[in-house]
């Protein structure tokens, strides 16, 4: 954790310059053989939260390398520049750079001390103990999502959040398989009893703003873990399969900071946990199932999974928790890694209200996504002869076409969709404050967005 620096000794100073190519690195020893590294921010002119958070990642990721094990940011000439707020873009760069996945093996790693030196900055004690909460939530997310499927099953994930938020003063609500029936969630069930572990609707209800308040949904996919079902995955695409709950662990995370930050706004959580496996009774192929809505849905493809517990989850949202305005955030399609890589996330809206307000949250974050349209003719590639939706498309568009089921589920409500299958997790880091694994995506452009609701 980034601490304030009170005169510890330490074996290395960072300082930030605006000399050369951004993140440029020089290393050297001054007249009182102190170490320094100077990180570029680039142009001063040119100079962004995002830059900070970066460039401080980059130094601490430098200096692990090298074995240190205590070292201190000289924040002044970025406070000048951008204000007590940059302390929280230094604070992530950091803490984000310096996450070490829960691991299983017998020897952990050291741990690094980071001080941070504000000079006369006196908001800087708020400045970060909202960061801290912020970055905590991220990594309480990554955790989730880094976690084995064997261990994090659709339980093990309901217990860890509902105590989390309980701690937080979140209220909880748990809905298991024979209320799910009751309230009518085929789509759910379909998914949700392909295994023997059962699924659970998890709904959290942060209610920091006015009583009369109605909330936002946050609605993410929560599948533990996914074989693709009867339509089994090859090999080579299996491996991910534990990470295909970063939407329930985003939208957790989120809930989290904004409890702990008491930011007065009113959100409910709702995660569908399931496994997606091949059971003697698994749904198949061909199969046509009721949901919540009373929408009849032909499924065609049991891979196509997470937009079904999604499409119920949707609908317990808006007819159970009453939400004004429903944001649902999935790793979703194979799609949107085809097309925006590792970088960027997709998302689609019905409403031009909720997208400034979306592009104004992610301006903030520093993460990356880009709107893809959702015109009436994308609609119609899930018509079904036999039912009212079918769950894949018959003409490609994956990732538009998955978004729009879900969104055949809204009831007019304002909602954006965000699929995140590409930015969840990375091999090799794509930008220099995350780590292998988990990336945390979609938090902190959370956060922001509700906040900005507040
Ligand atoms: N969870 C996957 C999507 C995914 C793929 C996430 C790759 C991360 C990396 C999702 O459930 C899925 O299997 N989608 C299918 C949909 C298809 C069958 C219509 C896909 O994208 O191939
Ligand atoms: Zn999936
Ligand atoms: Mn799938």
């Amino acid at each position: 954790m980034i601490k304030l620096w009170e005169n510890e000794t330490v074996e290395w100073n960072v300082k930030f310059d605006f000399d050369g190519e951004f993140l440029s690195i020089k290393t050297l020893v001054d007249e009182n053989f102190r170490h320094i590294l100077s990180i570029s921010l680039g142009k001063s002119s040119e100079l962004t939260m995002d830059r900070v958070k970066r460039a401080t990642a980059k130094a601490v990721k430098t200096l692990q390398g090298l074995g240190v094990a205590s070292l201190l940011f000289d924040a002044a000439p970025v406070i000048e520049l951008l204000g007590a707020e940059s302390i929280a873009a230094i604070a992530q760069g950091a803490e984000l750079s310096d996450y070490r996945q829960e691991n299983w093996k017998q020897q952990k790693a050291s741990g690094l001390k980071i001080f941070i030196d504000v000079a006369q900055c006196v908001d800087a004690d708020a400045v970060l103990a909202h960061a801290h909460a912020l970055i905590r939530a991220v990594c309480f997310a990554r955790n989730l999502v880094n976690c084995p499927a064997n261990i994090l099953t659709p339980k093990e994930m309901t217990r860890r959040m509902t105590e989390a938020a309980e701690n937080a003063g979140i209220e909880t609500q748990v809905i298991d398989e024979t209320e799910a029936k009751a309230l009518g969630m085929e789509a759910f069930l379909a998914v949700g009893t392909s295994a023997k572990h059962p699924p659970r609707l998890i709904v959290l209800r942060y209610r920091g703003g006015k009583p009369e308040q109605a909330p936002i949904a946050l609605v993410g996919k929560g599948v533990t873990l996914d074989t693709g079902g009867y339509c089994l995955k090859a090999a080579d695409s299996m491996r991910g399969i534990k990470g295909d709950m970063a939407g329930g662990a985003a939208v957790f995370g989120t809930l989290l900071a904004l409890a702990e930050n008491h930011i007065p706004v009113n959100v409910t959580a709702v995660i569908p946990a399931v496994e997606n496996r091949i059971a003697p009774d698994s749904y198949i192929p061909g199969d046509v199932i009721g949901s919540m809505s009373g929408k009849t849905i032909e499924v065609l493809n049991t891979d196509a999974e997470g937009r079904l517990i999604l499409a119920d989850a949707v609908t317990y949202a808006i007819r159970c928790e009453k939400a004004a305005q429903v944001v649902d955030i999935a790793t979703l399609t194979g799609a949107v890694v085809s097309m925006f890589g590792f970088t960027t996330a997709g998302y689609i809206t019905n409403d031009e209200r909720l997208n400034r307000a979306f592009m104004e949250a992610y301006s903030r974050s520093g993460e990356q996504y880009w709107r893809l349209p959702d015109f009436p003719e994308y609609r119609s590639l899930l018509d079904s002869s036999i039912a009212d939706i079918s769950n894949v498309s018959s003409g490609g568009c994956g990732t538009i076409t998955a978004g729009l089921f879900i969104g055949a589920f809204t009831e007019g409500k304002p909602w954006l969709h965000i699929d995140i299958a590409g930015t969840a997790w990375v091999g090799s880091p794509v930008f220099e404050y995350q780590t292998i694994g988990a990336t945390g995506a979609g938090v902190t452009t959370l956060y922001e967005l509700c906040k900005s609701f507040s």
